[in-house]
């Protein structure tokens, strides 16, 4: 016979055991990997700002279960991205990446998210390829041809016929000058040179006389999120507004974080994206709200491809019953939402974002600059998967 006491023991054992099993699947985990320090530090505070919001709004569940979110400084460090990302998903056996500030940290992170089958959402890099560089990327920020191809089109039916076109010199820049320069001839306009400045550090004074010497009728940027304000800064130093070049541009240069601080230079100035804090949609109006009721600054583009990228998540999750790998992948495919920027479709097919793309200029609103949308195009796939 077995003593009763050790029966008890033993089921009160069993009973810990099943419990302790029990409390980690009752918790997912989804690692974030984003610039908090360096160059890029804007996108990496956006981003983080908008997932604890995301996270109080939804209550931090997901299929019935407890998320956590693990958030991770890569400094926009690419070496440094891919080992943290390898430890997210060995060590912290995440269910899914999210993140990646900059191209070149989604490209070299990719391989990582094919090996070891975790969805990885790219909620801020923008080059057009990064979703072909592994079958588990989905991405819910957006396109440098995306944002680029519609601006040339307003540009040519604006009297605007010689450009000059100033981009970073990388994955995203290199998008952004290739697509608006082919647009913008096939519509009767001539590029007068293309011009582009180092990803890291950017010194903006010599490539802006030159942009003074040729004396175009506009000037076309892209800038990454966070160099916005130093450039404009410049050009109106160096007198270009008043020598009478537009400035047109993708809205990374006219991003929220720093817009209200630019000052006169930016008024007037012509760009095309995805979002902006002044999209007049009820949903934005609350998104804005209640972010700024937890912070102290403004949504820009990479809160908003952050705030979705958790949704999609999350919607995911909750149709999986919180499983992660292929599942997860398929459950995210092809989703439909409204989102503070608009209605929003990740195509089932590229896994790369469908969305309308506006035409704004920066006006001054209630004594603040905003960028204020006056034309839109519907429902935008990405150009650069058209080829
Ligand atoms: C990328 C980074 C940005 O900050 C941005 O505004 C657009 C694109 C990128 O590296 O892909």
């Amino acid at each position: 016979m077995i003593p009763r006491r050790h029966i008890l023991a033993a089921l009160a054992l069993g009973g810990v055991a099943a419990s302790g099993a029990q409390a980690q699947s009752d918790t997912i985990k989804i690692g974030v990997i984003v610039p908090m320090t360096g160059q890029q530090a804007s996108t990496g505070r956006q981003i983080d700002a908008a997932i604890k919001l995301w996270m109080a709004q939804s209550g931090g569940k997901a299929g019935g279960k407890k998320v956590e979110i693990l958030i991770k400084d890569d400094g926009g460090v690419a070496d440094t991205s891919r080992r943290l990302a390898q430890e997210l998903v060995v060590n912290d056996k995440v269910v899914a990446l999210a993140g990646f500030g900059l191209t070149p940290i989604a490209l070299a992170t990719a391989p990582i998210a094919t090996q070891s089958k975790t969805p990885m959402v790219v909620t801020a890099a923008a080059t057009s390829i990064i979703t072909e560089a592994s079958p588990y990327i989905l991405r819910t920020s957006f396109t440098l041809p995306q944002v680029s191809v519609g601006l040339a089109e307003w540009a040519a039916k604006n009297k605007i016929r010689k450009v000059v076109t100033l981009v970073a010199d990388y994955g995203p820049g290199n998008d952004a000058e290739k697509y608006f320069a082919e647009r913008f001839l096939l519509n009767g306009g001539t590029v007068a040179d293309k011009l582009r400045t180092p990803l890291r550090a950017p010194d903006f004074a010599p490539v802006l006389q030159k942009v003074r010497d040729l004396a175009p009728d506009a000037l076309f940027v892209f800038l990454p999120s966070g160099q916005g304000a130093q450039f404009m800064k410049q050009f109106g130093e160096r007198g270009l507004d008043k020598a009478g070049i537009r400035l047109l541009a993708t809205g990374d240069v006219t991003d929220d974080d720093q817009l209200a601080d630019m000052g006169d230079v930016a008024l007037g100035v012509v760009t095309s994206h995805h979002y902006s804090a002044a999209h007049p949609s009820p949903m934005n109006k609350k998104f804005v709200a209640d972010f700024q009721a937890m912070n102290k600054f403004r949504p820009n583009f990479m809160a908003v491809g952050a705030w979705d990228g958790m949704r999609l998540i999350f919607k995911g999750l909750d149709t999986t019953k919180g499983a992660g790998g292929d599942a997860l992948l398929a459950a995210m495919k092809g989703q439909i939402f409204e989102s503070p920027r608009g209605s929003i479709l990740i195509d089932a097919q590229s896994r790369d974002i469908v969305q309308d793309v506006y035409i704004r200029k920066v006006e001054r609103v209630n004594g603040q600059l905003y960028n204020v949308e006056f034309d839109v195009q519907k429902a935008v796939k990405d150009p650069g998967k058209l080829k």
